[in-house]
C-alpha cells in the first residue's frame, strides 16, 4: 500500500500534484529562496541553500516510504511550488504548502489544498488534517477558510528558520466529513 502511495500523482483541474524526486532540488532551491516565502514557514530558512533543499528532498522520499510524510510538486505549466501532508500517525497528519511569488494570487495554494486533504481523507484514512499559520499570514488563513478549516483556539509559539524568532502561530484543523 506504502509502495504505491509513494508515486501517487494527484490532479485538479489545472495542476498536476507529484511526489518529489531528487531531480527537484535545483527550482525548488531557487524558487523558495525568498523571503516573502521563507518568513511565512517553519522551515525554509533565509538564505535557501541547495545543500539544505537536497537535505529535506531525501528524508521527505525515505519518509514516503515509510507512510510519515507525502511531499508533492505543485506543477502547472512548470513546478510552482510543494504542498504535503506530514507528521502522519494516529489517524492525524499536518498540511503544509508554499508557492513561488509569481503563482500568487491565482488560486492554486486552495485547488492544491483541496485535493491534498481530500487524498488524505480518502485514501489515507485520515481522521483530521491540523495547519497552523504565522499571525500576520493573511493569505494562508484565507486559503485554510477556503478549503474548510476552522480555528482551535490554540496560539503556539514557533520558531521560524529564516525571521530566527518565535512568531505566534494559530492552529486550524479540518475533520473528515462525518467525523466527530
Ligand atoms: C499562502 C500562499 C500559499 C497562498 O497561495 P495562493 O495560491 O496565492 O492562494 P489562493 O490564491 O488560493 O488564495 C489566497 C487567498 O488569500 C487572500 N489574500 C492574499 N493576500 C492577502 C492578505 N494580505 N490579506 C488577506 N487576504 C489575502 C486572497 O485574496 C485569496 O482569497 P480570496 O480567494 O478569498 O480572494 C502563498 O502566498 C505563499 O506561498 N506564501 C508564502 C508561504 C506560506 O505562507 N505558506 C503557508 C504557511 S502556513
Amino acid at each position: 500500500m506504502t509502495e504505491d502511495l509513494q508515486n501517487i500523482t494527484l490532479y485538479t483541474e489545472r495542476l498536476t500534484l507529484r511526489p518529489v524526486i531528487l531531480e527537484d532540488t535545483d527550482w525548488i532551491s531557487v524558487r523558495s529562496h525568498d523571503y516573502e516565502i521563507a518568513k511565512m514557514t517553519l522551515s525554509i530558512p533565509y538564505p535557501q541553500t541547495r545543500a539544505n533543499v537536497l537535505r529535506f528532498l531525501q528524508e521527505w522520499i525515505s519518509q514516503a516510504k515509510e507512510g510519515t510524510d507525502y511531499i508533492f510538486a505543485i506543477i502547472n505549466t512548470q513546478p510552482c511550488g510543494l504542498i504535503g501532508l506530514d507528521n502522519i500517525a494516529n489517524g492525524t497528519a499536518e498540511l503544509g504548502y508554499w508557492l513561488s511569488r509569481k503563482s500568487w494570487g491565482l488560486g492554486y495554494a486552495t485547488e492544491a489544498a483541496k485535493a491534498i486533504t481530500a487524498f488524505g481523507f480518502s485514501t489515507l484514512g485520515l481522521d483530521q488534517i491540523t495547519a497552523g499559520h504565522f499571525i500576520d499570514n493573511h493569505a494562508s488563513a484565507r486559503v485554510l477558510e477556503k478549503v474548510g478549516f476552522h480555528y482551535t483556539g490554540e496560539i503556539c509559539h514557533l520558531v521560524s528558520a529564516a525571521r530566527k524568532t518565535e512568531v505566534h502561530c494559530k492552529q486550524m484543523i479540518l475533520k473528515q466529513e462525518g467525523g466527530g
